[in-house]
């Protein structure tokens, strides 16, 4: 299965399983990762804001238009921004790291 890293915003690293399938912002639940996703994945808010490694970033699919508009309400909004409920986990992506973004 393949694994992927969480960096807390405390810096630590928590390194997960990441069932294919499931969203980074699933994961975070299921791993008790401080990630909210209040719309639950419809593309409603941007609570499930991550920043994705430079190292991960080129295996991503880019950003539909829809996410990029959400992506803009962000706070903390950075170059490799996405939001959590969008990347769906594939073997590819096996190694994806990604960063809570600080609080507002
Ligand atoms: S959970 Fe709301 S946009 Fe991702």
């Amino acid at each position: 299965m393949p694994r992927m890293t969480f960096i807390e915003r405390d810096g630590s690293k928590r390194e997960v399983d990441a069932p294919v399938g499931l969203s980074v912002l699933e994961i975070a639940h299921k791993n008790d990762i401080d990630l909210e996703g209040a719309c639950e994945g419809s593309l409603a808010c941007a609570t499930c804001h991550v920043v994705v490694d430079e190292s991960s970033w080129d295996k991503l699919k880019p950003a539909a238009e829809e996410e990029e508009d959400m992506l803009d309400m962000a706070f903390g909004l950075e170059k490799t921004s996405r939001l959590g409920c969008q990347i769906i986990m594939t073997e590819e992506l096996d190694g994806l790291i990604v960063r809570l973004p600080r609080m507002s």
